[in-house]
């Protein structure tokens, strides 16, 4: 498995994530998409979007506000109880996540489900140490909030207190009566919305994994009560087929089903989708049976009927819902860490490759002319014609062997070449980035080719 430290100086040398703010000293734990890395972030959320709605006969998409009304936060329970434990050592000031310095003192204990008298109390029973100092003398835990607050008007004093939303389900979920009647859907309907979200963790890191913005793909799927732990089962293993289908391996998944004592009081089941990252298993897509739970206190809070009228049985009710929500950027980290390769050559080199699945790959095809000179005017015009139906990237530096190189080690699929017998046959090479093979090809064929190659 690859380091961490080895893929972030990758993204960053290669153009794929660079540090933000980088010009002024950086802002801490903020990341920006370079070329390659927004290209493949777009890549992650087309492929979800392909898989989560265009696939099914189910689901539809939205695209919601950000800023929403704050009655939806205290309907949602985010503005009372959207909180983590936060202590801080009394030595050297730094702050800490209770539950995670309790998980990184003993990975056998699960904190999960735990009050703060529980934590604290572990905490100075078992002496656990500060990560910074050494010492074992923490603060009591309070609750620490993470929703990011900002201000709505002109004049700041005047203005209405709002939140940047900290995740996208709840533009959903007030949504729920609008989509259902303009769309006319029947139980069981999904929405799916791909967007920004921002909490304030206290402690964000691991490069990308945990950031205070970052992207979600949330899916809220609605049905008939009763029937949700079937829906939930379907969809647990949807999203580890499709992981599985892009390339994950499988030895670096895992389920891992949440105890009922762990289980938030609104759930009646939920499990993690854990992959093995650099420094061990960890979250990366939570999937959660969420009862009748946000719409019945958006029913409450906004005094609306959401409830569903069941055409077959002309009952009225409210649906249950099963969310399955993931980051892009957590995604992205898996993909990259998975995908990033270094090969011993039958000649002794070492070749670095990332073997990203194709359908993600930033470049589908780099077209390369052999001699410059001679082969960019006709390497040109195929770039051009190609460029229309693909993600294409041209290349004239350096020899034919270091663009190849190059190619393989950002996770160009495959590289066209423009050579002497171009112009003759009307036809160029064409080599896979993973078995390094080279087929001639003609130039009217190149398309079908490379969609047959690509496609998933
Ligand atoms: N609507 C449900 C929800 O937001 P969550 O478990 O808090 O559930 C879902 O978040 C997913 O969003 C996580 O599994 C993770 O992939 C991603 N995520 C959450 N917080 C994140 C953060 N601070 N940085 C990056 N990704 C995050």
């Amino acid at each position: 498995m690859v380091s961490l430290d080895k893929i972030v100086q990758f993204a960053k040398s290669t153009g794929y994530i660079y540090q933000g703010s980088e010009l002024y000293g950086g802002l801490a734990n903020t990341w920006d998409y370079g070329p390659l890395g927004s290209l493949l972030k777009k890549n992650i959320k087309d492929a979800w979007i392909q898989k989560f709605q265009r696939e099914t006969e189910y689901n539809v998409l939205v695209d919601t506000s950000i800023l929403l009304n704050s009655e939806v936060w205290k309907a949602s329970g985010h503005v009372g109880g959207f909180s983590d434990p936060l202590t801080e050592c009394r030595k050297c000031n730094q702050r800490f996540r209770a539950d995670q310095l309790i998980e990184s003192f003993d990975k056998t204990v699960d904190p999960n489900g735990w009050s703060t008298d529980q934590m604290y109390d572990y905490i100075v029973k078992q002496e656990v140490k500060c990560p910074s100092c050494g010492s074992h003398d923490f603060l009591p835990i309070r609750k620490f909030n993470m929703m990011f607050e900002t201000h709505q008007g002109v004049v700041k004093e005047q203005a209405d207190q709002i939140y940047l939303r900290p995740e996208t389900a709840q533009g959903i979920f007030i949504n729920f009566k609008n989509i259902q009647r303009t769309t006319r859907r029947k139980l069981p309907f999904g929405v799916c919305q791909v967007g920004k979200s921002f909490r304030n963790e206290i402690t964000p890191g691991n490069f990308i994994f945990r950031t205070r913005e970052f992207e979600q793909m949330e899916l809220e799927f609605f049905v008939k009560p009763g029937t949700e732990l079937e829906w939930f089962e379907y969809w647990r293993q949807y999203a580890m087929d499709w992981l599985l289908g892009l390339g994950l391996s499988k030895d670096n998944l895992q389920f891992d089903n949440h105890k009922p004592e762990a289980l938030s009081h609104y759930s009646n089941a939920t499990t993690d989708i854990r992959y093995q990252f650099p420094w061990g298993f960890d979250e990366l897509w939570g999937i959660a049976s969420r009862t009748n739970y946000d719409l019945n206190a958006h029913q409450l809070q906004s005094n609306e009927n959401l409830e569903y009228l069941d055409p077959e049985t002309n009952e009225k009710y409210l649906p249950y819902v099963i969310e399955p929500s993931v980051g892009v950027e957590r995604l992205l980290l898996a993909f990259l860490t998975n995908a990033y390769d270094e090969e011993t050559l039958d000649s002794g080199d070492i070749r670095q490759v990332l073997r990203l699945h194709p359908q993600l790959a930033p470049y589908k095809v780099a077209v390369l002319p052999l001699v410059k000179k001679l082969h960019q005017d006709k390497a040109l015009d195929i770039y051009k014609y190609l460029s229309k139906y693909f993600d294409v990237v041209y290349d004239e530096t350096q020899n034919i062997g270091k663009r190849y190189r190059r190619q393989d080690s950002i996770g160009t699929y495959l590289c066209i070449t423009v050579d002497h017998d171009t112009e003759s046959l009307n036809s160029v090479t064409i080599r896979n980035r993973d078995t390094m093979e080279q087929d001639r090809i003609k130039i009217e064929d190149l398309r079908s080719y490379i969609e047959e190659k690509i496609k998933y």
